[in-house]
């Protein structure tokens, strides 16, 4: 018996829908058996009763199977022809299975259709891709299925893409439709549309808006079309807004907001409408360098320059390698290439296809510019630091960022100030930076004042562990204190949160300009009213502060790895910017900045993979990514609800990694309770879950993070995961994890767990105390995670010495080493004695223990009795920079005397420098 309750959608109907679908079949050929030797008994009919009543519903929103075959399949079943019914969903499944409806050529149960309904195009359809386009127009059933008729006859066998009509006649039910059928690439507004659904929407509540239908009581035709217009825009940006209307064609065209691409006389625009459709699609589909690449790797060429491998040429007649060719087939060494004329372009100075390809990728996510980087993020933040950054500007940093932000702000010669994210002792694992932590430091460095010299903010979002910040919040409170501040996201992770309607908000691009759209706005500007002149500190802390429209400037980098996340070959990245003062003040040193860390041979490979990536992400970001997160969701609960895992490991979940006082909107579980609450939180709170990403919390197994990763996952299963604690490891669900893929994972969790079981059963009672000893020291807390302790003060800013304010050098600090004679080693206990003794210790070098992969101590930073406490008590395998036989790489006393004046071989302090651009 199926049960239709469990029909059960997070936030799409993708996975349910399958499932219903497969269900109905399952049903109907019982049911169809059923009634071949008998009379079908009632359960039978009431299963598959319920499952069309729970599809109805939702199909009215996809063109495929839709709402005809429903209508068709439920008056099968009234009529007991159930050996029809059967084969119809069968059919039906079976089309969707297969995806063999994206031909276009209609339904497939052709024989159980009326004549009339067949699809126009009788020859069979080249391979082309397919989309649907969503008409906002109430229409009956029969008008429907003509105007369906009329655009399959517009078809031409030249078209490059084929296209069904999902109709529905109100604003709510296309709000419905843009969130569910992630087949939409194009929207017509016609203007007669009804604000509210005529239709019960409570089974699709999570994905219903009804606020739209009190936005548009009131309005005019022409604006009801435009809220309607931003609504969707806000949700699918991607998706091609067009608006037919019968009246005064050319006055709505030039009232008409940049979110439609073009306004048609409902008359006489149908051809011209059809053909516009299948352009503006067509528009994303460019794949400018990756066709210019293609094209040039069919053309013959003489090559008598470097890169004997182009053409393959080294490979073909090779005698030794000839299975390089044969593994990775010839088209990539056709490609290979080192040409930057003949139809392609340079990386370093892009005046074609590529720069028509980053400049399609600005448009995808919603930057201003775009620039490809061939060597991941880790340089993709170095070019931004070095562009931006100029010695003794003061950057503010989480100090668990990634290594190449150290390593940046080593080059360009910052004064940095880390800043302490909130810990999760219980994990060993950090959470994110709290906006009263930037803030206070802001406002320390304003009292100091040094705020001129504060340049840059730099934050990871989302966090390794998945923690997303209110990025919209935090530039709008720290442009208020310092207008001009520049911010750099590190979004290594997050390049497919642009492709989610939740997520978006939350990117670095999308902020910048809401942010951006806000400051300008009239009402923003006359509402302004500016501080409280009288207000102290506390008091600034505490509120939430607004920036001053007149002052404040938007400037915006996002650095994303997209070979994390989206599809590019490895170290394929982006460097997104939303920069005001980019083209005054930054193109010449970040043109600069780009030519020191990008090689003269970029991998066309990569840039073409960039290339295509954006493609995908365009045309296929939002279902693929809806489904990653569907799966995730699948798999938090697959584990959560297994009798058998739940009792050694479970999933943490958003109280467990966010705090209260974080989560101002109170929702514990945001989308375990469908979008709608997602949405609530994720518009209200300082901090969220990304809930792609799953920490398992393993500690009642007693197995460690690394060794769970190593011998259990990686030798036994072949599963790769990247990132662990001392008790959880974190897998992280991407826009190629298929069902399947979630399935085997809990097979292998379930095969680890039996077998620990078993083999725990079967120890000694020394063995048993001994795994009893295991499991109390996962679940126990460690030592507690250490704050950056702060630098020694010949590293502190020497420019306004005696100021509290902590900001230091870490170049001075990390080139003071090139100089053996100024280091020393020690072994922790010798540290430990020193630091007893009063006699401060200095680590001369990056230390950084993998997991969790941030740096413990940087150059010139203080050992604390609390960092000893923690490298102690960490059994992590690998700590870069830290030598077990040698000990710590620390300054020796008479180097630190030395570098405090001004006399080190590293020599004086950098100068501070005001207001640099
Ligand atoms: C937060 C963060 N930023 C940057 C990077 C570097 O990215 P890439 O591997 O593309 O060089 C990583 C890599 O893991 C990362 O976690």
């Amino acid at each position: 018996m199926v049960d239709t309750a469990r029909l059960r959608a997070y936030n799409s109907w993708w996975q349910a829908r399958s499932d219903a679908w497969s269900q109905l079949e399952e049903a109907s050929g019982q049911l169809a058996s059923a009634a071949r030797t008998g009379q079908p008994g009632t359960g039978l009919i009431e299963t598959a009763s319920g499952l069309l009543g729970s599809l109805g519903p939702v199909e009215r929103y996809w063109a495929f199977p839709g709402p005809e075959a429903c209508r068709l399949a439920r008056d099968l079943l009234a009529a007991a022809s159930y050996s029809r019914f059967a084969s119809l969903v069968a059919e039906l499944n079976r089309a969707l299975v297969t995806e063999s409806y994206r031909a276009g050529t209609g339904w497939p149960a052709v024989s159980a259709r009326p004549a009339a309904a067949r699809p126009a195009e009788s020859t069979p359809a080249p391979a082309r891709p397919y989309f649907e386009v969503l008409v906002v127009e109430p229409l009956t059933p029969a008008q429907e299925h003509s105007l369906r008729e009329e655009v399959r006859g517009w078809r031409r066998p030249s078209d490059h893409f084929v296209y069904e009509l999902v109709i529905v006649g109100s604003a709510e039910d296309a709000l419905v439709a843009a969130r569910l059928n992630a087949n939409l690439q194009a929207c017509v507004i016609r203007r007669g549309f009804a604000a509210a659904a005529d239709h019960d929407l409570s089974s699709l509540a999570q994905f219903a808006d009804s606020s739209i239908a009190a936005d548009l009581a009131g309005q005019p035709a022409d604006e009801r079309a435009q809220i309607l217009g931003r609504r969707l825009a806000r949700l699918r940006p991607e998706l091609d807004l067009y608006l037919m209307t019968e009246v005064d064609v050319e006055n709505v065209a030039g009232r008409l907001s940049h979110h439609f691409r073009r306004v048609f006389h409902a008359q006489e625009g149908a051809l011209e409408l059809h053909l516009t459709l299948l352009a503006g699609v067509a528009a994303r589909y460019r794949t400018p360098f990756f066709e210019a690449l293609r094209h040039y790797s069919h053309r013959p060429t003489g090559m008598f320059h470097a890169l004997p491998i182009s053409q393959g040429k080294s490979i073909v007649s090779s005698h030794w390698i000839s299975d390089m060719a044969g593994f990775y087939g010839l088209d990539i060494f056709l490609a290979e290439t080192s040409a930057t004329g003949g139809g392609l372009d340079s990386l370093l100075e892009p005046t074609g296809p590529l720069r028509q390809a980053q400049e399609l990728a600005a448009e995808t996510f919603g930057a201003r510019r775009t620039f490809f980087v061939t060597n991941g993020t880790s340089t993709a933040n170095k070019i931004v630091a070095q562009a931006l950054i100029a010695p003794g500007d003061i950057v503010l940093v989480d100090r668990n960022c990634h290594q190449s932000h150290h390593y940046g702000l080593m080059l360009s010669g910052a004064q940095v100030t880390y800043l302490d994210a909130y810990p999760l002792h219980q994990y060993s694992m950090y959470g994110a930076v709290p906006l009263r932590e930037i803030k206070s430091r802001l406002l320390a460095l304003r009292a100091a004042g040094k705020l001129d010299r504060v340049k840059m903010l730099m934050l990871t979002n989302c966090t390794f562990d998945g923690i997303v910040y209110d990025v919209q919040r935090v530039m709008e409170e720290c442009l208020a204190i310092k207008p001009d501040l520049v911010f750099l996201w590190d979004e290594a992770w997050f390049a497919f949160a642009r492709f989610h309607p939740v997520y978006r908000a939350r990117t670095a691009m999308r902020a910048a300009r809401t942010l951006a759209e806000r400051l300008q706005s009239p009402d923003y500007r006359a509402s302004y009213a500016g501080p409280d002149p009288a207000a102290d500190d506390e008091t600034l802390l505490a509120t939430r502060l607004q920036p001053d429209p007149a002052r404040a400037r938007v400037r915006v980098y996002a650095t994303q790895s997209t070979h994390k996340t989206l599809t590019s070959l490895r170290q394929g990245s982006m460097i997104h910017v939303h920069d005001q003062d980019f083209a005054q003040r930054v193109a010449e040193s970040f043109h600069e900045a780009y030519m020191t860390h990008t090689s003269t041979s970029p991998n066309y490979q990569i840039l073409a993979s960039l290339d295509l990536g954006r493609r995908q992400a365009a045309l296929e970001g939002f279902e693929l990514v809806a489904k990653q997160v569907e799966s995730a969701m699948r798999l938090r609960d697959a584990i959560d609800n297994h009798p058998l895992l739940s009792r050694y490991m479970r999933c943490l979940s958003t109280p467990e990694l966010i705090p209260a006082e974080f989560r101002e909107s109170g929702i514990d579980l945001p989308l375990h309770y469908g979008l709608a609450s997602m949405s609530a939180a994720w518009e209200t709170d300082e901090f969220v879950l990304d809930p792609s990403r799953i920490s398992l919390y393993i500690g009642p197994t007693g197995i460690d993070g690394a060794t769970f990763k190593r011998e259990q996952l990686m030798d036994k299963f072949g599963i790769q995961i990247n990132k662990t604690s001392r008790n959880t490891v974190l897998f992280m669900t991407n826009i190629g994890t298929s069902r399947s893929s979630v399935a085997y994972l809990i097979e292998v969790l379930v095969a680890i767990v039996r077998d620990q079981e078993n083999t725990v059963a079967e120890l000694s009672p020394l063995g048993q105390a001994a795994q009893a000893a295991a499991v109390l020291k996962q679940t126990s807390p460690c030592a507690p995670l250490p704050d950056f302790s702060g630098f020694h003060p010949a590293f502190l800013d020497h420019q306004a010495a005696g100021n509290p304010t902590p900001e230091g050098d870490v170049r001075r600090a990390f080139f003071l080493s090139y100089d053996d004679t100024s280091c020393e080693y020690l072994q922790p206990d010798e540290a430990g004695q020193r630091l007893d003794a009063g006699q401060p210790v200095v680590s001369a070098t990056f230390v950084t223990p993998y997991p969790p992969g941030f740096p413990v101590l940087v150059p010139g930073q203080l050992f604390s009795q609390e960092i000893l406490a923690y490298m102690h008590g960490l059994d992590t395998p690998e700590v870069h920079g830290y030598d077990p036989q040698a000990g710590y790489r620390v300054y020796t006393a008479k180097a630190l005397e030395m570098a405090q004046h001004g006399t080190s071989p590293a020599g004086p302090a950098a100068p501070g420098r005001a207001g640099s651009g």
